[in-house]
């Protein structure tokens, strides 16, 4: 990397673990632009920490081009991009319609395709930078009752990995972020602007009830900015999120049943159809006979 002051994007960068990355970076000295949909909130951030806002949907590829491109032309040099803006949809999947698999599909998926997209060759040209992807725990792990956004987050998980085995060559290097629950606004935005399904509420006792306490944004950002200077290849937190991940990798099978039985995230007073209890085990019901 040349000398002189480093450029980073941060997209999501008006709220949460983006704001709070944003924030560790210019205090490390960094020239940051904050992209975020939410004009307002982008503006008084960016002011905040003394970055530069702009407003966009990561769902829009020109969009997401054109920014990285200006951020480069403008500054000669593109160093980091975190691609982190990110819904939460969550529910039954039966309750879910196309319009929430098409829209956590587009921002947690596409989104950060495109800043891939527009990133990357800018690197591989220079010969140097970092893309940093913001997944989940639950890239990493299965998880009911949010199998769109688990399905967008296993996905950047997979395409990060097989860029970053692919980018090495070029001096460029590429990093997925797996959080845990963590205590930012997200978890009271499940489903904003989609269909209710029933479990917009309630996360941040779900959260405690699977990780004790939610992680601090603060300290989210800081592991998340060690690894990246470490070029950590999965960088996961907090430790209860590491342990699922573990023993994930270890026992499979086993970790799928646990979460299968998993009654934390059901929304309480919710229907607690398809079991029934008998004693203190859970048995499913019996599938409807086969039509003669
Ligand atoms: N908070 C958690 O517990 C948690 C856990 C694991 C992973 N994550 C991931 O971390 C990332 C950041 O989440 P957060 O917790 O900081 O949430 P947040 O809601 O606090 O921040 C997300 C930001 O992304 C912006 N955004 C949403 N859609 C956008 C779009 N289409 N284009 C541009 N910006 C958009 C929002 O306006 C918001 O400012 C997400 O990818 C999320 O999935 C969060």
């Amino acid at each position: 990397m040349p000398g002189g002051v480093p450029t980073a994007v941060v997209t999501g960068g008006a709220s949460g673990i983006g704001a709070a990355i944003a924030a560790g970076l210019v205090r490390r000295g960094c020239a940051v632009t904050l992209a975020d949909i939410d004009a307002e909130a982008v503006r008084r951030t960016a002011a905040e920490l003394g970055a530069d806002a702009a407003v966009l949907d990561v769902a829009d590829a020109d969009a997401v081009r054109a920014l990285i491109h200006r951020v480069r032309d403008r500054d000669g040099r593109l160093d980091y991009v975190f691609n982190n803006a990110g819904i939460f949809v969550a529910g039954r999947t039966e309750t879910l319609s196309a319009e929430h698999w098409d829209r956590v599909l587009a921002v947690n998926l596409h989104g950060v395709v495109h800043g891939v997209h527009a990133a990357y060759p800018v690197m591989v040209e220079q010969g140097y930078g970092q893309i940093v992807n913001v997944a989940s725990v639950v890239g990493l792990a299965p998880v009911p009752f949010m199998l769109p956004y688990s399905t967008t987050k296993h996905a950047v998980v997979g395409l990060s990995l097989a860029l970053r085995a692919e980018a090495a060559r070029h001096g460029v290097r590429v990093n997925v972020v797996c959080p845990g629950f963590t205590d930012t606004p997200l978890l009271e935005r499940v489903n904003a602007g989609l269909a209710r399904t029933g479990m917009e509420d309630g996360w941040r006792r779900i959260a405690r009830r699977f990780q004790l306490r939610l992680y601090p944004v603060d300290r989210l950002a800081d592991d998340i900015l060690a690894g990246v200077a470490r070029d950590k290849a999965v960088i996961v937190a907090p430790r209860r999120a590491r342990l699922l991940w573990h023993l994930y990798r270890l026992a499979p099978a086993a970790t799928v049943r646990v979460t299968a039985r998993s009654r934390g995230l059901l929304p309480s007073g919710g229907p607690r159809e398809h079991v029934t209890r008998t004693g203190d085990k859970a048995v499913p019901p019996r599938p409807p006979a086969p039509p003669r």
